[in-house]
């Protein structure tokens, strides 16, 4: 019998032996039929004699029975993250920032390539394995014991030292290879599952299984880049000083430890190290995303200490990274408020430049058609500076025959009317303009600044009164009453009371340029707005626009004015118009807009009307010409500037042209008064 138990404990040492030479060397000295021979030799012993079972045995990295759940597992020690800085300038600022605490002190730093995976936290007690923990919120994680058990390179008993500690909890990386990720996703294909977006999410995907045995299947590797708590039961005469007298203790104790590490004397070689790797970044096997910067003394790590989310002693810099490759998962539609249909990426969220990304925009229809975007390709993305992600292109090499083509909305998304595409334009429209997508965004924007700019009237309280009914269309706004808005929930009364003020005192203010604007006419702009109400003055003056008039106005083209002028003839828009008349939301030009410029135009110029105005009756230019400084005259003679030509002139224009004085249209004579 004791026999049989140094035969199994002589294989066990082996095969630990082998798995060392080939997981973390990777440097076998044994062929793969010797050791599965050493390996069943012993599997066969164990099942004999069960007796002599043991969880830290080798046979015992292939993965036990399914969990029902992850247990909770805190950290004796909080399993920080670290800050990020993202450029030269930066690093150079948070060493200033350290250098305060350490005055006039030399600093080492230890510089680690980033890896891009899973943080697990490895427990060890008499040299055996323990247990293990995902990183969680950096207090409490999941225990992930039997999963970690059957990674490849993570030892179940510690290579023996003479100084072996007797119980240490190593942290690190666990992350699987470019090259092991491509060949597991094409598995995943072949068997019908889901490929994974990237290593970093096919890592943590393996490790947060709860059948041990597929993760065991998964092509995990464990580097190691620091410890927590480290205990020696006898005082022995270990002493360690320094990161890097860490790293070689973890090595010695037989794992892997984050590759291409340097120990930097200044702070100038730790950025020269920086940008090495991040040029050599490609080359790498693994996903690096920045270097992570430790102040390799343990004792000015102490002095450094933490704050609440992150120690002092350690940064991560990290890799500009404006582009990232991820999964597209999906193409969602939204409906903006003019009824536009624009295509949504979700996207498997990847962290660019330091932001996470979820979404990006797609545009338009034909430009997911024009870049051939299938939904479940992987897609690079990018988001440069501050603009909206975008996606830039699919990678095709990354196909796995499993895509799908996107497919054109037939039907508003939300609304389910008919979706039309307009000739010569890109876009697909919902037409329907009580279509409640285009309303809620319609309102965002008539209530937005480049509208009335109604104060506290913010998304979700339009999103509720559109749901609930409340309100149906632009004007509704004005009809609300304190009762009608009070019942909803989060509304109080002083709330319901603010936003009722708020709403009313929003029409006083109106004017007829943000009115016009607030409307959300297709192309009309605050700009553009503002240049409609100068030219017409009223709302009835605009409404009536016919192309040819729209047409003439200094910046509008034919597309805006075709524009402006279908929006006054829809009949919807029309009910709209004379809704809000009669609730007396009906802004005029406001005189004081054109207070300055009537000085230089109309000052000491005289005028002469004939026919009959459309906008303002005959009294009221000549009121409006007078107080800018002009004069009207009934009779034609040198003295008159302006010949002011209305509806059916009389005899007054012939006499003008012949005596060769300017004669301008009505449209002219607003122009010069508000210019
Ligand atoms: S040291 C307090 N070294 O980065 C220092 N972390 O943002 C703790 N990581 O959760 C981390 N490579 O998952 C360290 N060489 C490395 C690393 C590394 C990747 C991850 C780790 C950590 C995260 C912090």
């Amino acid at each position: 019998m004791k026999n049989i138990e140094k035969k199994i404990e002589e294989l066990r040492k082996e095969i630990e032996y082998h798995n060392y030479r080939y997981y973390v060397l990777d440097d076998p000295e044994i062929s793969d039929l010797e050791y599965d021979n050493l390996f069943n030799e012993l599997r066969e012993l164990e099942e004999k004699y069960p007796e002599f079972k043991s969880p830290h045995s080798p046979t015992q990295k292939i993965g036990g029975p399914p969990l029902k759940e992850f247990k909770q597992r805190p950290h004796s020690i909080p399993m920080y993250s670290l800050d990020n800085v993202f450029s030269d300038q930066e690093w150079e600022e948070y060493v200033s920032r350290i250098q305060k605490f350490l005055p006039g002190e030399d600093i080492e730093f230890w510089v680690d390539p980033k890896l891009d995976g899973l943080a697990i936290e490895l427990i060890y007690e008499n040299g055996k394995y323990l247990g293990a923990a995902t990183r969680g919120d950096g207090f409490v994680g999941e225990d992930v014991t039997e999963n970690v058990r059957t990674i490849k390179n993570i030892p179940l008993r510690l290579r023996q030292l003479t100084n072996l500690p007797d119980f240490i909890e190593i942290r690190g990386e666990v992350v699987i290879s470019k090259q092991d990720f491509l060949k597991l996703n094409r598995k995943q294909i072949e068997q019908g599952t889901k490929p994974f977006a990237n290593p970093r999410n096919a890592a943590a995907g393996s490790i947060r299984q709860l059948d041990p045995k597929i993760t065991a299947s998964r092509p995990l590797k464990f580097f190691a880049y620091g410890i927590g708590i480290i205990r020696w039961e006898k005082n022995t005469n270990v002493y360690f000083s320094t990161q890097s007298q860490i790293m070689e203790l973890l090595f010695e104790l037989g794992l892997n430890i984050v590759p291409q590490a340097k120990l930097c004397l200044s702070k100038q070689e730790v950025i020269e190290y920086f940008h090495f790797l991040d040029m050599k970044r490609e080359d790498f096997q693994y996903e690096i995303d920045g270097v992570v910067v430790k102040v390799n003394s343990l004792e000015q790590q102490k002095r450094l200490g933490a704050t609440a989310r992150s120690p002092r002693w350690a940064i991560a810099i990290k890799f500009r990274a404006e582009q990232a490759e991820t999964r597209l998962k999906d193409i969602v539609v939204q409906v903006g408020r003019t009824g536009v249909l624009t295509p949504v990426a979700i996207l498997d969220p990847v962290e660019i430049g330091g932001a996470m990304v979820k979404r990006a925009t797609l545009h338009n229809f034909d430009e997911i058609f024009a870049k051939e975007l299938k939904i479940g390709d992987i897609v690079l993305v990018q988001r440069a500076g501050n603009v909206i992600p975008e996606v830039i292109r699919p990678i095709k090499e990354k196909r796995t025959g499993e895509e799908k083509d996107p497919v054109l909305p037939k039907r508003c998304p939300v609304c389910g009317s008919k979706v039309v595409k307009l000739k010569d334009e890109v876009y697909y429209r919902c037409i329907n303009a009580s279509c409640p997508a285009r309303l809620k965004r319609g309102l965002m924007h008539f209530v937005s600044k480049a509208g009335l700019d109604i104060h506290g009237l913010g998304q979700s309280w339009i999103e509720t009164f559109v749901d609930k009914g409340i309100v149906k269309d632009f004007a509704d706004l004005f009809l609300l009453k304190k009762q009608d808005i009070i019942h909803l929930d989060r509304m109080g009364d002083k709330l319901a009371e603010n936003m009722i003020n708020a709403i009313a005192e929003a029409k006083e203010r109106a004017s007829l340029d943000k009115f016009i604007s607030a409307l959300g006419i297709r192309l009309v702009g605050e700009q553009t707005a503002n240049t409609l109400a100068k030219e017409f003055k009223t709302l009835d003056n605009l409404s009536n626009a016919s192309i040819e008039q729209l047409i003439q106005i200094k910046d509008i083209g034919k597309e805006v004015a075709a524009s402006i002028y279908s929006f006054f003839r829809t009949p919807e828009n029309k009910a709209l118009l004379n809704k809000f008349k009669d609730i007396g939301l009906w802004p005029i030009l406001k005189e004081k807009q054109y207070h300055h410029e009537k000085e230089s135009k109309i000052k000491d110029k005289t005028f002469v009307f004939t026919g009959k105005l459309e906008s303002m009756s005959r009294n009221r230019a000549k009121e409006i010409v007078e107080r800018a400084g002009g004069r009207v005259v009934n009779s034609i003679s040198k003295k008159v500037d302006y010949v002011v030509v209305g509806h059916e002139p009389g005899s007054k224009l012939k006499k003008a042209q012949k005596i060769g004085i300017k004669t301008i249209s009505e449209q002219e004579f607003i122009r010069l008064l508000t210019q």
